[in-house]
């Protein structure tokens, strides 16, 4: 579809307010079994009031965030995000990127509230517009695509979209308008060659049986973004939304993403494996955002048409225009276990680009 047809469609589905999204040093933490997190919770909780009554300045978030990290109660834990600092605001895509186990998905967890609040440890840093996020949690303008996607397997792709849009949609909202709408999404999402056929599961034995498979990993990753869309969320949290696509049908997907952001004042985060350089150059055209995490800290937060210049100037300058710029970053801020010397020096690299950071 035209991406002007496509901003259309999106602006008249999804109008309404916007959502601005802070995090300053956010810290995860989960928790041992020898440290029940009642017992940590209200250590911390005391810690915290003596810290604020010791320095009796500053708002008591502020200090509160501070004392958590100070006083190496999150420590206690295993440290899965440290120090997480980011911002984005309406109409912007964020890439979230780091290697296996650097914490994407952990980092989108708790950004959407989604992480277990009885095994975890998190600092109180995250605000949508200024306030704490419960409230927008609690709505549905927070959407969630997941790593590992969950589709009913016995129904067709168009069923999937009809019963999600009878279920989000407006009761108001007539049969003719919910058909525009799933219409719409199967030709945005190239799902029209696939809308009749059923989604499947190798783990579904009748289903296996029969010879039955379904659709391929790239469309139910597809189906599941556009389920998403009819939520109309105003915050999109995507974990490796492109991960089994093709490298093409991974553009084509950031692009409707892209597109959805900037029609509706949505912000879309997205965490993602192996970007194309198309990526880079579509997303640092716009206002595209970029954190890079290593190990759990960041070495990378902000503009995303900035974030090579940063790297140039602690004297990482063998980017070459032949190079996908994003994978370049990723190289820069992983630790390469090949051998123990590649281990060292990699690891060292990782720490200086830590450090500069947080100066
Ligand atoms: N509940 C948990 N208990 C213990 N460790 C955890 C838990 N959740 C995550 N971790 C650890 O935290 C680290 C970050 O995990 P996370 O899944 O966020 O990484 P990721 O960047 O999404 O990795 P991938 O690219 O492989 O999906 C990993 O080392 C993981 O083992
Ligand atoms: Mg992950």
């Amino acid at each position: 579809m035209e991406k002007a047809t496509q901003e259309q469609g999106f602006s008249q589905q999804h109008p309404g307010s916007t959502i601005h999204l802070e995090v300053k040093n956010l810290a995860v933490s989960i928790v041992s079994g020898d440290a029940p997190l009642g017992r940590l919770y209200e250590e911390i909780k005391q810690r915290t009031t003596q810290y604020i009554k010791g320095k009796n300045h500053g708002t008591a978030t502020q200090e509160a965030e501070v004392s958590w990290t100070a006083e190496g109660v999150i420590g206690r834990g295993h440290n899965i995000l440290k120090n997480v600092s980011m911002a984005t605001k309406p109409g912007q895509v964020c890439l979230i990127m780091g290697s296996s186990g650097s914490g994407k998905t952990t980092l989108l967890n708790t950004l959407a509230g989604r992480m277990d609040p009885h095994g975890t440890a998190i600092s109180d840093s995250i605000r949508m517009n200024g306030d704490q996020p419960q409230k927008y949690w609690a709505s549905r303008q927070v959407g969630y695509i997941q790593q590992e996607e969950h589709l009913l397997p016995h129904l067709t792709v168009k069923e999937t979209l009809s019963y999600s849009a009878d279920f989000c949609l407006s009761p108001n909202a007539s049969k003719a308008e919910k058909e525009d709408i799933v219409t719409s999404l199967l030709t945005d999402f190239g799902l029209q060659s696939c809308a009749n056929v059923i989604i499947g599961e190798t783990d579904a034995p009748d289903l296996v049986q029969t010879n039955r498979r379904g659709i391929s990993g790239g469309e139910r990753k597809r189906l599941s973004t556009a389920t998403q869309l009819l939520f109309k969320p105003k915050l999109l949290f995507c974990d490796e939304v492109t991960s089994g696509l093709d490298a093409h049908s991974a553009l084509e997907l950031v692009k409707i993403l892209k597109t959805y952001a900037e029609a509706t004042s949505s912000t879309v985060v997205i965490s993602i494996h192996q970007p194309r350089s198309e990526i880079y150059h579509l997303l640092s055209r716009s206002e595209g955002q970029l954190v890079v995490l290593s190990k759990g800290d960041v070495v990378y937060s902000g503009q995303l048409s900035e974030a090579l210049p940063w790297f140039g100037n602690l004297g990482f300058n063998s980017y070459s225009e032949h190079m996908n710029p994003l994978d370049y970053m990723l190289h820069l801020s992983t630790v390469d276990y090949s051998s123990p010397d590649t281990e060292k020096s990699t690891r060292e690299r990782c720490e200086m680009l830590i450090a500069s950071w947080k100066e």
